[in-house]
């Protein structure tokens, strides 16, 4: 086989199969396919979107520590199952962004180990309040993602929304997913929590905090 075949045919094999087509390590500009919908991204913004994927992957991961601490304290009570249904949802999403790192290798933040623990003790903490206290936490968490994917979300729509199609379609999905596990925090009484309103502001200035280091470290 030439060389020109050789070429053509693992091309033709790329596409029938979908993998990931290599990447510049260093450039500022690359190119990639996602696994998932074998589209092709060009010229995307690596800082844009290194910063994206690294905040969010840190986000979600930090979710998880949450409910995971929930579960520790409420796991056997009445709310038990609506706690694991949300944390469910929040190890799917941390997957997906576990494989976009990886697709555009993007480094976590430094912070990780920071978030492991913070992000369990807010979510035991707040749950040894009560169960109201969890879903105030829950409340409070979950607003302030679903304000940072609206951010994102603009951000990339005021860039070239047709090369971040996907990325934009994970974002909103997510976003969706926080509003509806902020509704569930509401319904299950959060707003009946000790100092409520207080509690959800320390919270929140947590959020953003935690957000521009996660963004930058
Ligand atoms: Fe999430
Ligand atoms: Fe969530």
């Amino acid at each position: 086989m030439n060389c020109a075949r050789a070429v053509a045919a693992c091309c033709l094999w790329r596409l029938r199969t979908g993998r990931l087509q290599p990447l510049s390590a260093y450039g500022r500009r690359i190119s990639v396919r996602f696994c998932s919908s074998g589209m092709t991204l060009d010229n995307i913004n690596r800082e844009a979107v290194d910063r994206i994927i690294r905040v969010d992957h840190a986000g979600e991961y930090g979710a998880n520590r949450i409910y995971a601490g929930q579960m520790a304290v409420l796991g056997r009570t009445s709310v038990g199952p609506v706690i694991q249904k949300m944390w469910d949802q929040e190890k799917d999403h941390l997957k997906k962004f576990n494989e976009l790192m990886v697709a555009f290798r993007v480094r976590p933040t430094i912070l990780m180990p920071f978030w492991n623990v913070v992000g369990f003790a807010l979510g035991a903490g707040t749950a040894l309040l009560g169960k109201e206290g969890a879903m105030a936490c829950t409340v409070a968490v979950e607003e302030s993602i679903a304000h940072h994917y609206n951010n994102q979300i603009r951000t990339l729509m005021e860039k070239e929304p047709e090369k971040y199609e996907e990325l934009l379609q994970v974002i909103r999905k997510f976003r969706d997913e926080e509003l509806e596990h902020h509704d569930i925090g509401l319904e299950h009484d959060a707003e009946l929590a000790p100092a409520y309103t207080v509690l959800k502001s320390v919270i929140q200035a947590g959020c953003r905090v935690a957000i521009y280091l996660s963004e930058r470290l």
